[in-house]
């Protein structure tokens, strides 16, 4: 069989967004709290004309029409949200009336729910149809992930945003889409997950009057964490078990004895430090052009300053795991050195699942935090930073954050991420991770070219704190109401935006095209 990959990918985002530092001055929080405590530049936020469903529709829509791909060939399409419009009808099913015109009503699929995490299990749903032999009708596969991030005012409002993707999933069908071919596979094994009963985040039925979760940010930010050190833990032993069989094989075929000896002798170690990082090259963990290596991180982004921790988190896991290698470290300082010894002498942190991971003091121990970002920061600068504009100019969007995120990834190191071996970690409060490996295996030039990503970010209009914090106070008023006529102007819309035009009666949302 051709491989199934990601043939293709579209992002939406609001045109209207706040600038965060102007947002700090505002609410009266002290300089630099949003676009330097939390990592943040900017904000999409929507209006009254949109929700949930309209930013789907337009995703799709603008895909479709981008590849000229048909709707009748579309057998399956996988909505993830955490974005309740609706208890009882799915997005997916609204999202039926834009292939109404085509005809095609057998399109299997329906939304998917868990936090930020929905998108994810959409996409290995999809990629599992398009790999069943019992299952595939032939056609392709659409993800779709979108959702609005709105907090009342406070601490949590700050990292609030909106935005949708849509993912073209399936293999090359070069007679009638010759343009399409798998831009990113997923790597076959190269999967971990975790899944636990959390109360981080949440959005109680007793609280149906408002579109605002209930958040615990320091538990959500502990769980998060938590997921990310198991999922890394297991994830670069699978990778390890995966080199070392290979080797084996590779050995054992080539035909020389010894393939143990062989195995033994090379370095199986998977971590994210590379050969630069080190003073001796002979003690580099991964050869560059080894199968081990990890080139870029991406992470579901709730705000940047988690990201860049948890990229510093990823490489105080491969420290505790390989402590000769951060005795040799180039970076790795005397004062860290310490930090790490002492760290080794706890009593290890076997967690319920079995798996080895640094202790949950570790999350809030500003002197490592900062230790281990100072000697990380080279490393993220190469192989997460690139993914974590859009986000920053956007802000979370929940289901849609990661794969907004490995787009922006793509759009910003363009060609030289083919071959490169992409980690995805997907999280969601409640809570549900998990985190798996992509392989670039065609050029994405043809895909940015028509995202037009930079370009459409700089298309935004710029709206003042008082109309954001007026927006969302209308937000709250409207939520759930009937017989509704939404007054945002339709010019605040970029063109071909999909937008509601009234609410009835009963609660039936009508919607049109800008
Ligand atoms: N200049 C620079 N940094 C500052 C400033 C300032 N003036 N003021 C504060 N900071 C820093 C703090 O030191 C802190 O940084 P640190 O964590 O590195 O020490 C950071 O800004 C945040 O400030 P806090 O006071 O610790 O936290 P706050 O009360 O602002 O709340 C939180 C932050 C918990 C993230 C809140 O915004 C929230 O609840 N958000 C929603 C939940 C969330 O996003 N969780 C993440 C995972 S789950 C998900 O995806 C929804």
């Amino acid at each position: 069989f051709d491989p199934v990959g990601i043939l293709a990918i579209e992002v939406y985002f609001p045109r209207k967004y706040v600038d965060q530092r102007a947002l700090e001055s505002f609410d009266g929080v002290t300089p630099g709290k949003y676009t330097i405590g939390l990592g943040q530049q900017a904000m999409s936020f929507c209006g009254d004309r949109e929700d949930v469903r309209s930013m789907c529709m337009t995703v799709v829509q603008t895909l479709m029409e981008k590849y000229r791909i048909e709707y009748n060939d579309i057998g399956r399409l996988e909505v993830g949200t955490e974005t309740i419009i609706d208890r009882a009808k799915s997005i997916k099913t609204a999202l039926m009336s834009l292939f109404e015109q085509s005809g095609n009503f057998e399109v299997e699929g329906i939304d998917s729910t868990n936090a930020c995490y929905a998108g994810t299990n959409a996409l290995f749903n999809t990629i599992a149809w398009c790999e069943s032999c019992t299952l595939f009708d032939g056609r392709f596969g659409l993800v779709v992930c979108g959702d609005i991030a709105v907090y009342p005012r406070g601490p949590a409002r700050a990292t609030g945003g909106a935005g949708a993707v849509a993912l073209l999933i399936g293999r090359a069908q070069p007679q009638r889409y010759p343009q399409l071919e798998p831009i990113l596979v997923l790597e076959p094994g190269l999967k971990s997950s975790h899944f636990e009963n959390t109360w981080d985040f949440f959005k109680p039925a007793r609280r149906q009057d408002t579109e605002y979760p209930i958040v615990n940010g320091t538990e959500s930010i502990a769980c998060y964490f938590r997921a990310l050190d198991i999922c890394y833990t297991r994830f670069t032993g699978r990778v390890e078990q995966q080199t070392r069989r290979t080797r084996v094989w590779l050995a054992e075929t080539s035909g020389r004895p010894g393939a143990e000896q062989v195995t033994e002798q090379q370095s199986l170690r998977c971590t994210l430090l590379t050969s630069t990082a080190f003073a001796e090259p002979s003690v580099t963990p991964v050869a560059d052009a080894d199968a081990t290596q990890l080139d870029y991180v991406v992470f579901h982004a709730p705000f940047n300053k988690l990201v860049r921790k948890s990229f510093a988190r990823l490489v105080l896991n491969d420290y505790l795991r390989y402590p000769e290698l951060a005795s040799q470290h180039r970076a790795v300082s005397g004062a860290l050195r310490a930090q790490l010894a002492k760290l080794k002498r706890l009593p290890a942190h076997l967690n319920p699942t079995g798996v080895c991971v640094p202790p949950p003091s570790t999350y809030w121990d500003r002197t490592l935090m900062q230790l281990v970002l100072e000697c990380s920061e080279p490393l993220y600068r190469a192989k997460c930073a690139p993914s974590t504009t859009l986000a920053r100019q956007t802000g979370n969007a929940y289901t849609a954050s990661l794969f907004g995120n490995l787009l922006c990834l793509l759009d910003a190191e363009r060609d030289r991420t083919l071959g490169k071996r992409v980690v995805l970690f997907g999280f969601g409060s409640g809570m549900a991770a998990s985190m798996y490996a992509m392989r670039v295996v065609a050029s994405p030039e043809a895909l940015l070219r028509r995202v037009g990503l930079i370009e459409r970010l700089g298309a935004r209009i710029p709206t003042s704190p008082a109309c954001f914090h007026e927006t969302l106070r209308l937000r709250e008023q409207n939520y759930g109401a009937c017989d509704y006529e939404p007054s945002e102007p339709l010019e605040e819309l970029f063109p071909g935006t999909y937008y509601l035009v009234r609410i009835d009666g009963r609660g039936i949302r009508y919607y049109d095209r800008y």
